[in-house]
């Protein structure tokens, strides 16, 4: 609609501020330092929701960070969307891999750098600035919800009972969610699965003390070399995982599924290229899509132990740690999957050592319908602002609310991300296209237009 576009156009500037503004806050939620900045954060929000025209906004405490809820009803016979996203951020480590400060955005060749640009402040604000264009423009066709949470890049610990709690006030049609990645501006997508994921951390205890590596070393076995050796077990020479029963509740896709899977756009070569690989990787008989659409994995994400100070020092240490994460396909679960994992990590342990293994945070995969009318209306919302219908992709990443909006709500989830694979999320020199940015801000309202539209 020219007027959506006529207004973004005279107030691109200060959205773009706006923005880097919400960028400057470090609201990292991993790290307790920073539970001012969290706190900041979600006042900012709520701050941004009201000044877009919400109703009412809130913060809602938790045992965690809190919650942002605001919403706009205009009219109790129309399609309610509710709109889920997050203000919290990954640590920047490691900072000197930044090219510019983490907390301080610049554009650099169209592309906004600072935490968080694209994962998922950049996304989750386009929602905050499509609505004050469809307030300014009179055009809200959809009542409107917003869940902004604080606490995603920590496994939504506190979400769930949010939702239990406020179940009568969340009463929604929808749950749209701008937290994913299309695969370029040429060829727009629309995420269908997110995988699941079980968090691991493993412990392994060899002697009752650090030792003296000339003294003992040679009689007793060291926990690091029994660490790498287990680890390096988890995986068979086809990169097949090793944790007994592990696939049991792994679907197959059919030949069908598959080949349109790997009709998507993808260059394997630009790839390779692109991450400084000569070789890729992986799950034997599957492709690359595949393997990180619609296989599960098995990831180290960080091993630890002995002795990595300057200089040498000869020890045979005590313990060996590592984390150890896995992502999931439809019908693994989480709980299962991690008790699979302790069992056989338990299991392959030799007598010379001890194991502790414990379980964070994780979540359930998810399969977004493909044939509903919401799924119908971001696709033609899409089309109308890209000029080209979005393919459906599968997402590799989890976020492990989403199976929980269907469980407690009864709600099905859009997933219309605007980021880029090589966006950087949980790295350093994280961006977020500034042309993305405007280009969703110019998509939503289209979304909420389509959806009422569909749904009468
Ligand atoms: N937005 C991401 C998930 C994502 C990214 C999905 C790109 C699809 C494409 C989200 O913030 C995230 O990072 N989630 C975590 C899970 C969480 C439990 C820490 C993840 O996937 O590691
Ligand atoms: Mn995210
Ligand atoms: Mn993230």
């Amino acid at each position: 609609m020219q007027a959506w576009q006529d207004y973004q156009n005279e107030h691109k500037e200060r959205f773009l501020n706006e923005l880097k503004d919400l960028l400057r806050i470090p609201s990292v939620s991993a790290n307790s330092n920073h539970n001012g900045d969290t706190a900041r954060c979600a006042e900012a929000v709520k701050d941004a929701l009201l000044a877009a025209g919400c109703d009412s906004a809130e913060i809602c405490e938790t045992a965690g960070h809190p919650i942002v809820f605001a919403q706009k009803i205009i009219d109790p016979s129309l399609p309610t969307v509710l709109t889920y996203g997050h203000y919290d951020v990954q640590p920047p480590d490691p900072l000197e891999l930044w090219t510019s400060g983490p907390f301080e955005p610049v554009v650099v060749d169209g592309k906004i750098y600072a935490r968080g640009a694209c994962d998922d402040k950049g996304q989750m604000f386009m929602h905050v600035k499509a609505l004050e264009i469809m307030t300014k423009t009179n055009t809200q066709a959809c009542n409107l919800k917003f869940i902004i949470e604080g606490e995603e890049e920590v496994g939504s610990t506190n979400l769930g009972k949010f939702l239990e709690d406020y179940k009568d006030r969340l009463q929604a049609d929808i749950v749209l969610v701008s937290d994913t990645s299309m695969i370029s501006m040429e060829h727009p997508s629309i995420e269908t699965g997110l995988r699941g994921l079980a968090y691991m951390e493993v412990e392994v205890t060899g002697p009752n003390r650090d030792l003296h590596s000339g003294v003992y070393g040679g009689a007793v076995g060291n926990p690091i070399t029994t660490l790498s050796k287990m680890i390096a077990s988890l995986h068979d020479e086809n990169n097949h995982i090793t944790v007994e029963g592990f696939y049991d509740d792994v679907d197959d896709l059919t030949v069908a599924e598959r080949t349109a899977l790997n009709s998507a756009p993808f260059d394997i070569e630009e790839y390779k290229t692109e991450l400084g690989v000569k070789a890729d990787w992986g799950e034997k008989g599957y492709t690359a899509l595949e393997r990180t659409g619609v296989r599960p994995t098995l990831e180290l994400n960080g091993i630890w132990g002995g002795y990595i100070g300057e200089g040498a020092k000869t020890v045979l240490p005590s313990k060996a740690f590592a984390k150890i994460s896995m992502r999931l396909v439809p019908h693994q679960n989480s709980h299962q999957i991690a008790e699979l994992f302790t069992k056989h990590f338990h299991k392959i342990a030799p007598d010379y050592v001890t194991v502790k293994v414990t379980e964070h945070h994780g979540g359930e995969p998810v399969v977004t319908p493909t044939n509903s009318i919401a799924y119908k209306a971001a696709e033609k919302a899409i089309a109308t602002t890209f000029g080209k219908d979005p393919i459906p992709t599968r997402g590799g990443g989890s976020i492990p609310i989403i199976a929980l909006f269907e469980k407690t709500l009864g709600l099905k989830t859009v997933l219309m991300g605007f980021g880029l694979d090589n966006d950087n999320i949980h790295s350093p020199n994280e961006k977020f296209d500034v042309a993305n940015f405007y280009k969703g801000i110019e998509t939503i309202p289209y979304f909420h237009q389509y959806f009422a539209e569909m749904s009468k």
